[in-house]
């Protein structure tokens, strides 16, 4: 991408972006001890200043927060401006009891426009395009977070939404835009859609899928761009840090995705133990903000694993690696690790399965077991379908080393994606 295009921070030199956050951060730890009782006792418990913190390395000194200590704190107690100042809120619903709530300034929905801008544009968007935002609006981050960055860039915005899968079609259809921004499951519920009306899906408008809040592989990259002919690139982010636009894929490399770590700071830190990891070591992500105003957080566990590489296509920016999963989604069976994405993997790459499937968690005596349910593509023949479990459970054994039963089922049978989707039905007892 031509220099003259970039944000200035995307062209700082990396001992000048180091600088900007080591500055950013010591602001930022002021403001949360200053203004959060929260930090200011987490801080105090262990023993710290803000003023401790005298190069980025010392920030592994200062405690973590959690999801829990959002709860906890529920409503508003993370906030670190006065709620007036509070302009906007969005929530995530959580599994489980009280969702987290998180809130933005003024300033901070400048900045959150900013990073979304640039990473609609790291992904081949440009002003002047139409952007179809089909990640749900309301107290999920994606919808507004994807349409205030596509105004930013100077695109013109059509908030779909989620849902009402045969209208996106028609709309698409109609007014023919460049660029679609969804989580890359839905994706695959309007592929289906296209299909039913009779569409080539590789004969739409769209020439890029800015696709993320949900963990998908390569495998799947690979699948939504040949049927749509279409680049597909990944967006990350999450509501306690931002909401989308934390960190980007650019579409030139589609190497990982860039974190713009003049806003965000990254480490990677053993699930167990907590400690620091090295770049490159596979881990839990944790983040920093270093610009947020009514809701700075210090240290936040994502709970979601990967790793940092050196910065590509913005040389002073880390990647991270494509997000393996989230810890919570992991699935120990008998004491295997198994994430999703890992069955994703070989369920793509079987020859006369869809891109559709289930993992449905059920307890036999005292032993967990799993079965993946997936579709058969039409046509596939009783023997098609046969060998095609025969290899998923073949593949899962050999890369995980554990037995699963696999169950091929009719086309469309499975339940589609309207946003974000639950891979893992749990029928254990309770
Ligand atoms: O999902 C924000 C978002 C919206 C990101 C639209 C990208 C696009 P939450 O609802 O708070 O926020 O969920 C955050 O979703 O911790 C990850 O586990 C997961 N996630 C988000 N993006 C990705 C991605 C939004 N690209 C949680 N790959 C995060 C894998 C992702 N997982």
């Amino acid at each position: 991408m031509a220099a003259a295009e970039l944000d200035a921070a995307e062209r700082l030199g990396q001992g000048e972006l180091r600088t900007l956050q080591l500055e950013r951060l010591r602001a930022t730890l002021h403001h949360a001890y200053e203004h959060v009782p929260f930090y200011r006792a987490a801080f105090d418990r262990a023993g710290l200043r803000p003023d401790d913190c005298r190069s980025l390395k010392d920030l592994a000194r200062f405690p973590f927060t959690t999801k829990a200590d959002l709860r906890d704190n529920y409503p508003f107690g993370m906030f670190a401006v006065e709620r007036d100042r509070v302009r906007r809120v969005h929530a995530s619903s959580g599994t489980t009891g009280r969702p987290t709530v998180v809130g933005y300034t003024d300033g901070d929905l400048d900045v959150w426009a900013d990073v979304v801008a640039r990473s609609i544009r790291a992904a081949g968007g440009r002003p002047g395009q139409i952007v179809h935002v089909a990640y749900g609006y309301g107290l999920f981050t994606g919808g507004l977070g994807a349409h205030y960055g596509a105004e930013r860039l100077g695109c013109t915005v059509v908030p779909a939404s989620g849902g009402m899968t045969a209208r996106q079609v028609q709309i698409i259809q109609d007014f023919r835009p460049e660029i679609i921004m969804v989580t890359p499951s839905y994706m695959l519920t309007l592929l289906d859609e296209f299909e039913r009306q009779g569409i080539d899906p590789r004969s739409t408008s769209l020439k890029v899928g800015i696709f993320g809040a949900e963990p998908w592989t390569e495998e799947m990259r690979r699948e939504i761009e040949e049927r749509f002919a279409i680049d597909a690139v990944d967006i990350y982010g999450l509501s306690e840090v931002m909401g989308p636009g934390v960190a980007q894929e650019c579409v030139e490399t589609k190497d990982g995705l860039h974190i713009w770590e003049d806003h965000f700071y990254p480490e990677i830190v053993d699930p167990l133990t907590g400690e620091v990891l090295p770049e490159g070591e596979i881990g839990e992500l944790v983040f920093t903000s270093l610009t947020k105003e009514a809701m700075p957080v210090i240290r936040y566990r994502t709970r979601d694993l990967t790793r940092l590489l050196p910065g590509t296509a913005r040389p002073a920016f880390r990647r991270m690696e494509k997000v393996t999963g989230r810890s919570d989604d992991m699935v120990i069976l008998r004491g295997v690790n198994l994430f999703p994405t890992q069955i994703e993997e070989i369920v793509l790459r079987t020859p006369q399965v869809a891109p559709h499937f289930q993992l449905h968690l059920t307890r036999e005596g005292r032993l967990d077991a799993l079965t993946v349910r997936a579709e058969a593509r039409a046509g596939a023949t009783p023997e098609q379908r046969a060998a095609a479990a025969r290899s998923i459970a073949a593949a899962v054994k050999d890369g995980a080393g554990v037995s699963v039963a696999v169950e091929i089922v009719d086309p469309e049978t499975l339940e589609r994606s309207m946003g974000k989707f639950r891979r893992i039905v749990d029928d254990r007892p309770k």
